[in-house]
């Protein structure tokens, strides 16, 4: 799997506060299937002050004490860029980081005001060629006077990002209700774990896996924490990558499956099951870290 929003980097932010904590991470985070993930310390303005730099050099200097220390998981940098004024010169020169250098941009609004132009601030990161990934949404406190607008922001091209262990109720009922809603209306293409350290915000990609996958089947949890990651870090464009299913979706193709498999019946048992999405992962990622 691939987690593509955790707090890893020692010291940057109210994530791992040192080098013993992100060792501890990238050991849990092994453990819990994850091959690659991506460092994204928070960039707020008046609190975090982390370049793009300082996160790169960062990145490296954590991968060569994990290799060291023989633990085998891949990171590439990025960044939880909070919504700021001059977003999108701020990526452009490099100030502020989109994830591994690619198109998407994870973007954290404020949790307990809706920012005004919302809309318009992810339509302008759109037209200028990125993919905004809107972190954390169901976690948000003003999410329930805005879903329509966040509805209409995924129609127009923005990604959610939902938090594992928010389907597991670590963030509480409301965080539960509103993840397991957008998951299952078919507004959620990532799932990553927002990890800080490893006791109250640990690695938790299977677990989220897990309960992702008993509401909308594992083959779209797959593409939550693996296809779509994938493409991300090879910088797909989102229409060559599978779209986000939601419930209905899934047991529609469920319903045609099963059409097709009365068809099939009487054909050669490996002929059955012609798709597989996540076919030649290892191969795609060595190519990407070769
Ligand atoms: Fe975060």
């Amino acid at each position: 799997m691939i987690d593509l929003h955790c707090h890893m980097l020692p010291g940057l932010d109210d994530g791992a506060s040192n080098l013993s904590v992100s060792l501890q991470m990238a050991k849990a985070s092994v453990d819990q299937g994850v091959e690659v993930a991506a460092c994204t310390p928070h960039i707020l303005p008046g609190l975090y002050h982390n370049s793009g730099s300082a996160i790169r050099q960062a990145t490296l200097d954590l991968q060569a004490a994990l290799d060291a220390e023989g633990i085998p998981l891949r990171l590439v940098a990025g960044a939880d860029v909070h919504m700021c004024p001059d977003f999108v010169a701020g990526l452009q020169s490099g100030r502020l980081l989109t994830i591994s250098n690619t198109r998407y941009v994870l973007v954290e609004p404020p949790h307990h005001t809706a920012p005004p132009q919302l809309e318009d601030f992810f339509f302008n990161l759109a037209v200028a060629g990125y993919v905004p990934v809107l972190t954390h949404p169901e976690r948000l406190s003003w999410v329930p006077s805005r879903y329509d607008a966040i509805k209409r922001m995924v129609r127009a091209g923005t990604w959610m990002q939902l938090t594992a262990g928010s389907f597991a109720g670590a963030f509480g009922r409301d965080a539960l209700y509103w993840a397991e809603r957008m998951l299952d209306e078919g507004y959620v293409h990532l799932i990553a774990t927002d990890a800080h350290d490893v006791e109250r915000r640990a690695p938790d990609l299977a677990r989220g896996r897990e309960r992702v996958a008993k509401r909308v089947g594992a083959e779209e949890a797959q593409h939550l924490v693996v296809t779509r990651p994938l493409g991300v870090l090879e910088d797909q464009a989102p229409s060559s990558l599978p779209r986000a299913l939601g419930v209905a979706d899934v047991e529609l193709g469920t319903a045609r499956e099963k059409v097709e498999e009365r068809r099939r019946r009487g054909e050669a048992r490996e002929h059955a099951h012609p798709a597989d999405n996540v076919g030649g992962f290892s191969g795609r990622l060595r190519r990407l870290f070769k």
